[in-house]
């Protein structure tokens, strides 16, 4: 047991998906794991641990920002020992060659800041995905036929931005997608040698105003779910 996490020793596999959403988190797992068993619910941030194909998973929720993200990454890491971990969410369509639906894998996330600034001080750390789990997520996604578009994106820290202006600076500078969490996702993982990817599905859009109705979000999310697990384990 940690702070925020109820899973005793042994309960969390190595590899883990990280939804923002604990909702989202128990659909995944009872959706794609054999034999899922609810491992957290501390604070609601519900955790489940099963097996895809064999493999041992773990979908636990990341809640919302990095600094929320930031507390069950450290110890999922730390604590119990977590070493491949992919964040599967949604993001802001941010480029008019990126629509609504697809998805979009990061090989690297902007930031204004993250819970890690503090250690970089005046350094622009460039937080990068694992190459090995982000050429497999682009082969699974290829396989799929899943329209898939493979960048950079933003990690914003709020949601209703009162500074337009940013997003449109990272639109001229070919960013794909807007989310809150995968920056620091990077940050621990490149901190504590550990492989991290964030594969996205783009949820809604912000130069064209259009957003996902929400009979659509399951199918598309189970697609991102599916391309993080064959990565995983490629
Ligand atoms: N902004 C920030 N985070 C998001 C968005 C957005 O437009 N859509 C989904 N996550």
């Amino acid at each position: 047991m940690t702070v925020h996490i109820g899973a005793k020793p042994g309960d969390i596999a190595e590899t883990v998906l990280m939804p923002g959403d604990p909702y989202r988190a128990k659909w995944a797992a009872e959706t794609f794991l054999e034999n899922a068993v609810c491992v957290n619910e501390v604070r609601g941030m519900l955790g489940f641990t099963g097996t895809w194909k064999g493999n041992r998973v773990t979908i636990h929720g990341s809640g919302m920002g990095m600094p929320s993200l930031s507390i069950y990454a450290n110890e999922l890491i730390r604590d119990y020992g977590a070493q491949t971990l992919i964040r599967i969410g949604s993001c802001g369509g941010m480029q008019d060659s990126v629509k609504v639906r697809d998805v979009i894998i990061a090989m690297t996330a902007s930031s204004i800041s993250t819970p890690s600034l503090g250690i970089f001080k005046e350094v622009n750390f460039a937080p990068c995905a694992d190459w090995g789990l982000l050429k497999a997520a682009v082969a699974a996604a290829e396989a799929k036929g899943t329209p898939t578009h493979v960048g950079g994106i933003y990690s914003g820290d709020v949601f209703y931005d009162e500074r337009p202006d940013l997003n449109e600076q990272m639109t001229r500078h070919g960013v794909l997608g807007v989310e809150m969490e995968a920056a620091e996702l990077y940050n621990l993982a490149a901190r504590y040698d550990r492989r991290a990817l964030a594969v996205l599905t783009v949820s809604d859009h912000l130069l064209t105003g259009e957003a996902l109705p929400s009979e659509d979000r399951e199918r598309s999310f189970g697609d991102m779910v599916e391309i993080a697990l064959e990565a995983a384990f490629a």
